[in-house]
């Protein structure tokens, strides 16, 4: 385990399932965080997918203590600067490129960067991390790649995304490589436009209930 990856994993504090998130209008930002928290699950990923993205950071690292708030989607070392500045704990990319691990090297803020394929994981592991978004998880083999790293890229966990959902999150989360997983079904868009807090908090519960 290197310092980076200690200070990624306290941070997520063995949450289980870290929601993924695309706040379209900037108002749900803390009610939604707090509704997240209230259900179990702080740490919460902010995506750079829509104008909203910084300032609705911005506002739940200002306004809810209780939360942890993460920017993801980062694309570049503009990008992970500018998610920092706004007051992101830590910082998701959906790929890992030299200029995102070299912004990750100059600041305090730590990387979760995607990974998919074995040389991916050994070019991420030779920067000093070894912990990873499997990204599209679903899309690029699922469980039956996570189970076939297993063993070669034994001392590599991951967070996989993309595709998973209450159905298959507790098969994910079996799997020995597996720390976390991440997912928007936490926070449907239709729940979230309708303000249905209430709803949003119970299938955070729900989620963060789930265990290895
Ligand atoms: C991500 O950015 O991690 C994914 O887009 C989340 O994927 P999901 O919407 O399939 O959960």
């Amino acid at each position: 385990m290197t310092s980076k990856t200690e200070k990624l994993l306290s941070l997520l504090d063995g949450q289980p399932v870290i929601p993924v998130l695309k706040i379209a209008n900037v108002a749900d930002a803390v009610p939604l965080a707090r509704a997240l928290a209230r259900g179990g699950l702080p740490a919460i990923e902010i995506t750079l997918r829509t104008a909203s993205a910084l300032e609705a950071i911005r506002q739940v690292a200002a306004e809810v203590e209780e939360a942890i708030v993460g920017a993801g989607t980062i694309l570049d070392a503009a990008q992970f600067e500018k998610a920092a500045a706004a007051g992101s704990r830590f910082i998701v990319s959906p790929g890992i490129t030299r200029e995102l691990l070299s912004a990750a090297d100059d600041s305090n803020v730590p990387l979760l960067p995607g990974a998919i394929t074995p040389s991916e994981i050994m070019a991420a592991r030779e920067a000093g991390l070894r912990f990873l978004k499997f990204f599209p998880a679903e899309q690029s083999g699922g469980i039956a790649s996570l189970k076939a790293f297993a063993s070669p890229l034994a001392d590599v966990k991951f967070c996989p995304t993309g595709g998973i959902s209450g159905k298959n999150a507790a098969d994910y989360l079996a799997l020995s490589n597996v720390i976390c997983i991440g997912g928007s079904w936490v926070a449907p868009d239709e729940l979230v436009k309708a303000g249905k807090w209430d709803e949003i908090e119970a299938l955070a519960r729900a989620a963060s209930t789930l265990r290895k």
